[in-house]
């Protein structure tokens, strides 16, 4: 792989032991992926920071790398940690502790701690820059709705493209990396807006094409159902690129790139009638997969305000992020939690212990995410319902 000057004195030594030690392994990774060069990267999205994933091993390796005054070289932000900044929830003392060591590890390093799986909604990304991101549905969305171009990295990769600032040139850092092919045709004559199909409708569309590259045609109601499709989408595909007609800036581009593409159909109906709730026995509804913004969180304080402000007999969670808490004011977070609704912060149900915590071990959810991961990670079962469904089921019940 060739290398800049530059490149070779950080491989040398010459800025520091940690900033040597990434470069060791992204040189190799790099000439493993046959990648030809580096490129310099934007901005870095750190995944896999949770104590509850970690664990110990990866707290201190964290720690090492601060203290050896390894520092990032590009703006850096992070996903949701195993605790909720906002309630404590009862979770364990020593727990609390070592999130917090974590936390403060990447601190010093130079993160910018967003704690949240949806940075995307908060950055100007320009299409056609590099980026070293990590959190599938994060990766997902930045290709396909900003054509901004990352892979997805594993966690600890991202930490080592931060500190040097680059990545490998492979795969979907080139344009024959992206060239779709495959057409995905989904029939049906009203756009989608319900957040459960729209999550369906990304798995099936992984499954369709395996680790072939989708272009996507389909009517798409809104940012909302573009996050759960995509979120549900990059669980199941190896890579996690889209391209979505009509959106994907550069789509015509990529179009005219495929050649013999396989067309694959799908209709919608389909995927509405295996979609029917069928089982009501959960302990709580879960919203937030990933992290709402401000326009998803507004529409259930309005669903409140339609109920007339009346109590909720199962509690709903919603995860957000801190840019959400911070626009709303006391009078509505108290309002909601009145409600039983609870805004959590910079945590996440599959990376936190607190669903447990507050007893709950069968969750009503939308995302499609959380059902592949919930049982996995932390052992809870779920139900599916889909958008305002999960609120009427938890007022309701
Ligand atoms: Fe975010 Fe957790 Fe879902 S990190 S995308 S809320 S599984």
């Amino acid at each position: 792989m060739y290398l800049s000057r530059y490149e070779e004195a950080m491989l040398r030594g010459d800025y520091g032991d940690a900033i040597a030690r990434a470069m060791q392994v992204i040189v190799r990774v790099g000439d493993v992926l046959k990648a030809d060069k580096l490129l310099d990267i934007e901005t870095a999205h750190i995944a896999g920071v949770s104590y509850l994933t970690i664990g110990d091993p990866g707290l201190e390796y964290l720690e090492d790398l601060a203290k050896s005054n390894a520092r990032f070289r590009v703006f850096t932000t992070v996903n949701p940690v195993g605790i909720d900044m906002l309630n404590d929830w009862g979770i364990d003392k020593e727990f609390i502790d070592k999130q917090w060591r974590i936390i403060n590890a990447l601190k010093s390093m130079g993160a910018s701690l967003w704690l949240t799986c949806t940075p995307y909604e908060y950055l100007r990304i320009r299409p056609r820059t590099y980026h070293a991101w990590a959190e599938s549905n994060a990766v997902a969305y930045v290709n396909a709705i900003y054509d901004a171009w990352t892979e997805k990295l594993p966690g600890p990769f991202v930490v080592l493209s931060a500190l040097v600032g680059k990545v490998p040139r492979y795969g979907l850092y080139t344009i024959n990396g992206r060239t779709p092919t495959h057409i995905v045709r989904v029939k049906g004559n009203q756009p989608i807006t319900d957040p459960l199909i729209a999550g369906l409708l990304g798995k099936r569309i992984a499954e369709s094409v395996s680790d072939g590259k989708p272009y996507l045609v389909a009517k798409l109601g809104g940012n909302a159902v573009i996050k759960q499709l995509l979120a549900s989408y990059a669980t199941y595909s190896p890579h996690a690129f889209i391209v979505i007609d009509g959106i994907t800036p550069n789509y015509k581009e990529y179009f005219a790139m495929m050649s013999r593409p396989e067309v694959i159909d799908i209709d919608i109906n389909d995927i509405i009638k295996d979609a029917k709730t069928q089982a009501r026995n959960f302990d709580a509804v879960f919203l937030g997969c990933p992290h709402y913004g401000i326009d998803e969180v507004l529409s259930v304080v309005n669903y409140v305000r339609n109920r007339g402000f009346k109590r909720a007999k199962k509690p709903i969670y919603i995860a957000t992020t801190p840019f959400v808490i911070n626009s709303l004011s006391q009078g509505i977070i108290n309002m909601l939690k009145d409600s039983n609704i609870h805004l959590v912060l910079t945590t996440c149900p599959v990376v936190s212990p607190f669903l447990k915590s507050v007893r709950v071990n069968i969750v009503a959810t939308e995302s499609v995410k959380q059902m592949y991961y919930l049982p996995k990670m932390v052992g809870i079962n779920y139900i599916s319902c889909d958008g305002i469904e999960c609120l009427d089921l938890a007022f309701d019940d």
